[in-house]
């Protein structure tokens, strides 16, 4: 056993659904706060006094003066491949595709290329607090080892997958139904709960799979029932409108997904902007999870997703950067847009809401809450030690700020990679701001 080591700090973490429980059960706030780890685990955690007195005398201290425990952040939805296309001008989905995306992610048949990449997303994403996400690679599977060696180096839970892609992209990125699944199966038995690293079923998005291939998915879904799976959704409407003409015999454009029996607890859609009713209905009733992405969704100019609607219809939600369709890896700033998002359609979003969806939320999306998502004694101890006074902009408005949601609100609309101090992994200081 590694020794412990106690953190001492103002703690704040996310314990149930706002929307559930109502704001004062949804969260744990300790002023003075210890957070005891061990084994890369959470042994102990709430006020100083308390916990210290019931350690063992001689446990090792580290005591951060004005800082911000929480959990690490969760990012459901985001794609490696293309952070070095982030911030592409001009286009919506369909042309934003052609012509930057797919032309990027050819690059990525270079293994030395796809590992470069995965070593800078990954400290990227440290750098930005996010400590799980759920990812996708390109249609080589070189990506996806690449991805998962330089993960399973830092140690950090991370669910990704081989994009399975047989139509309507230029050749140089196609697979097949065969080599798509014979692939993806070979990606699951190598590091599907290799470490903390787990695998999804990848297909694309609907118009980028035939049947023979969304069959295929289906497929490996049955044969692995832990194995995950993540796609895209009714995101943009002329999106919508090439899937209902190339599945015409489908209700829908989930319907599509339906068919070939890729719904469930364990499937993540991205985006799902522009839903009907009785899609949201079957999300709920399948318990399939949506990945909210703000900032892809303003950048895109793909529409405003309705968050209460979809709570009304118990789809569980988590958010996500989209990167290089979003343009930040940050969550606090996906946070900002996702709050002026549900503005501009007269809903609120809390920050305690907020901190639920970026944290426990989106460890709920992912059938990892009993895992990661808060601080709660027995989780994998991925932890954020933050400044809320990062920045003179930040420190200013912070003095002006009378309580703790406040405080929470500024810091979820000003700050960004700035207030990430630190970030630890399975109880590992894996990034430090000042260094
Ligand atoms: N739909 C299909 N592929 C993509 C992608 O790479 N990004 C986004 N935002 N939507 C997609
Ligand atoms: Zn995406």
């Amino acid at each position: 056993m590694t020794h412990a080591i106690a953190y001492r700090a103002a703690i704040l973490h996310s314990l149930a659904d706002p929307a559930k429980v109502g704001l004062d059960a949804s969260y744990a706030y300790y002023e003075d706060g210890v957070l005891v780890v061990a084994d890369g685990h959470v042994r102990d955690i709430g006020p100083a006094e308390a916990v210290l007195a019931r350690q063992p005398a001689g446990l090792e201290v580290i005591r951060f003066e004005n800082k911000l425990i929480t959990s690490g952040f969760i990012d459901t939805h985001i794609h490696f491949p293309q952070t070095e296309m982030i911030a592409s001008y001009g286009e919506q989905l369909l042309d934003w595709l052609n012509n930057y995306t797919f032309p990027e992610e050819r690059k990525f048949v270079d293994t030395a290329h796809a590992a470069r990449v995965a070593t800078l997303f990954l400290d990227e994403l440290l750098r930005n607090g996010t400590t799980t996400a759920m990812v996708f690679g390109t249609v080589h599977k070189a990506s996806v080892d690449a991805f998962f060696t330089e993960s399973d180096k830092r140690n950090m839970r991370m669910i990704a997958g081989k994009v399975m892609m047989d139509r309507h992209a230029p050749d140089y990125l196609l697979d097949t139904p065969e080599s798509g699944y014979a692939d993806s199966k070979a990606l699951i038995e190598r590091w599907h709960n290799k470490g903390r690293q787990l695998y999804a079923v990848t297909p694309r998005f609907a118009p980028t799979s035939t049947a023979e291939q969304l069959s295929a998915a289906g497929r490996l879904l049955a044969e692995y029932d832990d194995v995950y799976m993540q796609t895209h959704l009714s995101e943009n409407k002329q999106e919508i409108e090439w899937v209902k003409s190339l599945f015409p015999e489908r209700k829908g454009y989930l319907d599509v997904y339906d068919h070939f029996g890729l719904l469930g607890e364990r499937s993540v859609f991205a985006h799902a902007v522009h839903l009907e009713q009785e899609e949201c209905e079957r999300m709920g009733e399948s318990d399939s999870v949506i990945s909210f992405c703000p900032t892809s969704n303003l950048f895109l100019g793909s529409g405003l997703f309705d968050l209460p609607r979809m709570e009304e219809h118990q789809v569980r939600v988590g958010l996500g950067t989209d990167v290089g369709g979003g343009t930040s890896f940050s969550m606090l700033q996906t946070i900002a847009e996702a709050y002026k998002i549900q503005q501009l359609q007269q809903h609120k979003l809390h920050p305690l809401k907020a901190l639920y969806l970026a944290t426990l939320g989106g460890a709920r999306s992912l059938r990892l809450e009993d895992k990661v998502g808060n601080l709660a004694v027995g989780k994998e101890a991925d932890f954020l030690v933050l400044d809320l006074h990062a920045t003179p902009l930040m420190q200013a408005r912070m003095n002006n700020a009378h309580n703790l949601f406040e405080q929470l609100f500024v810091l979820m609309m000003l700050g960004d990679d700035r207030a990430i101090a630190q970030t630890y992994i399975y109880g590992e200081c894996r990034y430090r701001r000042d260094h």
